[in-house]
């Protein structure tokens, strides 16, 4: 661990079973509050699965709506505080309620991991639109595993191997995958101002994506601003922007991995042995029945 002080006054926190999902302290601790949580008609929320690509996309809707009116917003508030994290409470850090409570932008651009069924109910109510980022599993997990590793508030990860059982089966921070994307694939069905989008699909080509976004979203950019938005998007210019890439968040040991670690589609393929592939694929096939929720492993 590392000898920074700011960074010993958290622990490692233990998974417990809430209401069906494995949480821990950190995100159950201010329930009361995240529950009763009043959205507004304009908030945006966006939903992911960790390490789907929130930051990405949280990036991508901040530049669409502040870049040109607040520009310095990108060089001075890190984006944990411009898009807060509504579930977590940290010791000695606001929480995420009272960030997103206190965001003067119109409209607030909120975050949240939180399973479907755990959104507060006002979102709903108000009608909020919302946009999901689903990533595919097998990369989802590797990403997942390496951030365990150097957020020193998460569950221990265990090794690799412990770790991909434990993904498995559900028995990681927010609960099962494969419930998470399903659940919310489901609600598109019957609420129509929710924006599913694939994190595959922004590597293959995030301008086409960005211009869906727009049209779910009724923004109409211009070429240049379209072009600005794309280039502060970029891995490499996120990676190396003190405010994206998450280096002032002291939660985080980046001597033992990155928070902008890869940004690739297949690292999977460095991490799975070709019998955790085997053992992988059979139980894919039993937990994603749903034929119209397709994840691309490569592109
Ligand atoms: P890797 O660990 O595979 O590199 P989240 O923001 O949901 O925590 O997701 C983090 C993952 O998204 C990390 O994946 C990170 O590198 C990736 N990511 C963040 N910004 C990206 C970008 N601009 N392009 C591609 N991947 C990005």
């Amino acid at each position: 661990m590392s000898d920074d002080p700011k960074k010993m006054e958290f622990t490692r926190s233990v998974l417990f079973d809430f209401h069906g999902v494995q949480m821990t302290k950190y995100f159950t601790e201010n329930w009361e509050n995240i529950q009763n949580f009043q959205a507004r008609p304009d908030d945006i929320l966006i939903a992911t699965y960790p390490k789907a690509g929130t930051t990405w996309v949280s990036v991508l809707l901040d530049l669409l709506y502040f870049g040109k009116t607040a520009p310095e917003r990108q060089t001075s508030i890190p984006i944990y505080e411009r898009v807060p994290f509504l579930e977590i409470t940290f010791p000695s850090m606001d929480s995420g309620v009272d960030l997103a409570e206190n965001l003067a932008t119109s409209p607030r651009l909120i975050k949240t991991h939180l399973p479907i069924q755990f959104v507060p109910k006002s979102f709903w109510e108000q009608n909020c639109k919302i946009v999901y980022v689903a990533r595919n599993a097998k990369d989802n997990m590797v990403s997942y595993f390496h951030m365990d590793r150097m957020t020193l508030t998460q569950p221990d990860p265990g090794d690799w191997n412990t770790y991909f059982h434990r993904f498995m089966e559900g028995k990681v921070l927010f609960g099962s995958w494969y419930d998470h994307v399903n659940n919310w694939w489901k609600k598109k069905q019957t609420y129509s101002k929710l924006h599913y989008m694939f994190y595959e699909d922004m590597i293959e080509d995030t301008g086409r994506e960005l211009d869906k976004l727009c049209s779910f979203l009724g923004l109409s950019p211009s070429a240049e601003d379209k072009k600005q938005i794309l280039y502060g998007v970029q891995f490499d210019n996120m990676k190396k922007n003190d405010m994206t890439n998450y280096s002032t968040f002291h939660v985080m040991d980046f001597s033992i991995s990155t928070f902008m670690r890869k940004g690739k589609v297949g690292d999977w393929k460095n991490h799975f042995t070709v019998a955790q592939n085997k053992e992988f694929e059979e139980d894919y096939k039993k937990k994603m029945k749903d034929p119209t929720l397709q994840f691309r492993t490569e592109v």
